[in-house]
């Protein structure tokens, strides 16, 4: 179907060839500012993951799968294979709820295993090769996902969603943001609920921006405000949301909040999709790590307005996790399921 909304992709990360360096859109520092990094140092690239420079569970996927192909071009002759093989594993540390990490991380040591006996030219050559397959997987991922979950928005709706899992946090694609921007080319007039998404504020910053962007319309709430807006907004409505990890029995880690949206929606009865590739399915795992992050986020907002005493204790859960029995729909590249969710979760799809 031919669209008069013609939207332009966001790519957040891009490699280059010839040096080895990776270029990255800095998302802290979003929406005020448009600032590109360039580097080839794992000390950048620890820190841009833990910092959030770069986020998201497949964007994050993509930049360790980048991450391992850059130290092919940085890693000393004399210590090669361990000099990537020690910095890979301290990438993969530097996050633990995303399961895209770990996964990308694993699947390139892989590759590396499997080739080292090529020369180095050609060994860069295949995870150059590699780490941009999973890139376009990973695009080509959301675009299906928009495709898969098209139906489920119907014209006139309400749609709630939660962080940001749009083209920033998924190598220029989207998982829930994929649905409602592919409801949006289907000209559907539409409306998008956006939390704030304290304390880091990606619903504030990332997902407001590309819904700005896209020219959806979108409205901003403080999170204490879902409660309200789905008491007190009229008409057909649903929430939609992604995922950093989901576990083979359908429960969901994805950004803190997700939780309350879920059970707000149960009591309001309406229905909790979630979108996700099928790489943030844990095939094996039969909990979730919970990533704890620094108080000190929670105490002062976004490093600048400090909004306690000195001495106020705080926690920072990074996720929360989704019981499958909440859930309606999770849909993915590869179809959607519904429940009641099994223990194989992949062959319900
Ligand atoms: O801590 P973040 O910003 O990396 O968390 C991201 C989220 O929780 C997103 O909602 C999630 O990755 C799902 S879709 C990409």
């Amino acid at each position: 179907m031919l669209s008069l909304r013609e939207l332009k992709d966001i790519i957040p990360i891009k490699f280059d060839n010839s040096s080895g360096k990776i270029g990255w859109i800095d998302q802290r520092k979003l929406p005020q500012d448009e600032v590109w990094k360039l580097s080839d140092s794992p000390k950048e690239f620890e820190s841009a993951i833990k910092t959030l420079e770069i986020r998201g569970a497949p964007t994050i996927g993509v930049y360790a799968a980048y991450v391992v192909a850059s130290l092919s071009f940085t890693a000393p002759y004399d210590n090669y294979y361990n000099y990537i093989i020690q910095n890979a594993g301290i990438i993969k540390n530097a996050r633990s709820t995303a399961v895209n990490l770990s996964w990308a991380i694993n699947h390139m040591l892989k590759i590396l295993e499997m080739y080292k006996r090529n020369n180095i030219e050609s060994l860069r050559e295949v995870l150059v090769l590699e780490a941009n397959k999973i890139n376009e997987s990973e695009y080509n991922a959301g675009k299906s996902i928009g495709i898969n979950g098209r139906d489920l928005i119907k014209d006139g709706d309400t749609i709630f969603t939660r962080c940001n899992a749009g083209m920033l946090a998924c190598a220029g694609s989207g998982t829930s943001y994929a649905i409602i921007r592919q409801a949006w080319q289907d000209d559907k007039d539409i409306t998008v609920i956006v939390p704030h998404t304290a304390p880091l504020y990606q619903g504030a910053r990332l997902t407001m921006w590309e819904c700005e962007k896209d020219g959806i319309p979108a409205k901003l709430i403080a999170d204490d405000m879902v409660g309200y807006m789905m008491l007190n907004t009229t008409g057909r409505k649903m929430v939609l949301v992604g995922a950093d990890r989901i576990l083979s029995n359908g429960d969901v880690a994805n950004k803190i909040g997700t939780y309350q949206d879920a059970v707000l929606a149960k009591y309001h009865n309406i229905p909790f999709h979630v979108a996700a590739p099928t790489s943030t399915i844990d095939r094996t795992a039969s909990s979730i790590p919970i990533e704890m992050r620094n108080p000190e986020e929670v105490k002062v907002i976004l490093g600048k307005l400090k909004v306690t005493t000195e001495k106020s204790k705080a926690i920072n859960p990074a996720f929360d996790i989704t019981p499958n029995s909440l859930i309606s729909s999770i849909i993915t590249e590869k179809g959607i399921a519904k429940p009641p969710f099994t223990s194989s979760l992949v062959s319900q799809i």
